[in-house]
């Protein structure tokens, strides 16, 4: 069974073809980057207009290389949020007329969940009960997973989320836009000598790094930082310790089967490599492309909710504050 996926949530059109949600026959990212860089971050009104422009030849590529017509495609996805209002317009609107014009079943997608997905994409199954860490620009969230479509939110960042540290940290570094993958690489070819400050929040699964974006940004402006790469790679060991010492020990606590590691910070070389040197269980993350946003997942995840005879009808709307919730 072939799945359209549609992502537009943030500053990526995507679109992609998945069958029976394992198997990606394409996957194709209009990226936004290039244009929001020159104002540092994402700007709303901008990354809607740029999806309208997008959204129709990324649907074509993805069509086109996936060598499918709509009498093979089964099913139409679309993330429904959470994300912005403006963007996931553009995706659902889009969605809705072909699944209109073509009579194909309309599935909202929940961006989170799909991202969770992206794992299902690999060459291992992931095996249930499982406890997933979802690390992006908007999200930090431990859930656990019972099975297909079940969660349970064990604890979510307090203030910043993963990606929003990065990104903001790298601001302050002069590291440029987007802040992840810069703080990578500098942090390549650094060493973490700086003593950052790490939020543990003993007996609870929650996080918090606006602290420590404190207090980097505190060390920048006496002057006390000597070498950019030394306070990247300082910086991104402070979270990945954190992240990974509080996932493991929560996946020892609810005896969880595997991990699954999904978000774009999940693309981290750092984040992968200390996750699969101390876990005591498999940990499961897709490759870097499939971390950061893409239509891919939202296919594969609509595939897993058509399956289980979930579809939505054409007034569905945009939930731009949509939780995790279990169905
Ligand atoms: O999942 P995603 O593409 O979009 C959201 O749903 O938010 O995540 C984007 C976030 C950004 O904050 C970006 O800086 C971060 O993921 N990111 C990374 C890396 N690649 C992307 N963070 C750390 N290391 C990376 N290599
Ligand atoms: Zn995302």
């Amino acid at each position: 069974m072939k799945v359209l996926g549609i992502e537009s949530s943030c500053d990526e059109t995507a679109a992609a073809l998945v069958e029976d949600g394992r198997r990606i026959l394409s996957n194709e990212v209009a990226s936004q980057i290039e244009i929001h860089a020159r104002y540092g971050g994402v700007v709303p009104e901008v990354a809607s207009r740029q999806h309208t422009l997008a959204i129709i030849p990324t649907i074509r590529r993805a069509m086109d290389k996936a060598l499918t017509d709509w009498t093979a495609v089964e099913a139409v996805a679309v993330t429904q949020g959470p994300g912005l209002a403006g963007s996931l317009l553009v995706g659902v609107s889009v969605a809705k007329a072909l699944a209109l014009a073509r009579g194909k079943p309309l599935i909202g997608v929940n961006h989170l969940e799909a991202h969770i997905y992206a794992n299902w994409l690999g060459e291992t199954e992931p095996e249930f009960p499982l406890l997933c860490l979802i690390v992006s620009g908007g999200h930090t969230d431990l859930v656990y997973m019972k099975e297909h479509g079940k969660f349970i939110l064990l604890g979510h960042t307090r203030d910043d989320a993963a990606g929003e540290a990065f990104d903001k940290s790298a601001r302050i570094l002069n590291l440029g836009y987007p802040g992840g993958p810069a703080i990578d690489k500098a942090a390549s070819s650094g060493v973490p000598s700086l003593d950052l400050p790490r939020a543990w929040l003993p007996g609870t699964c929650d996080f918090s790094f606006s602290g420590l974006k404190t207090a980097l940004y505190r060390l920048a402006e006496c002057g006390q930082i000597a070498n950019v790469q030394d306070a990247a790679a300082s910086f991104q060991s402070a979270v990945v310790e954190v992240l990974v010492t509080k996932t493991i020990a929560a996946a020892k606590e609810c005896r969880a089967k595997q991990i699954l590691l999904s978000g774009g910070v999940a693309a981290n070389k750092k984040l992968r490599e200390t996750f699969k040197e101390r876990s005591h269980i498999p940990v499961l993350i897709p490759p870097p492309l499939l971390c950061t946003d893409n239509a891919a997942m939202v296919a594969a995840c609509g595939y897993y909710q058509y399956r289980q005879g979930r579809s939505d009808r054409l007034d569905m709307d945009v939930i731009p504050d949509l939780q995790l919730i279990s169905r």
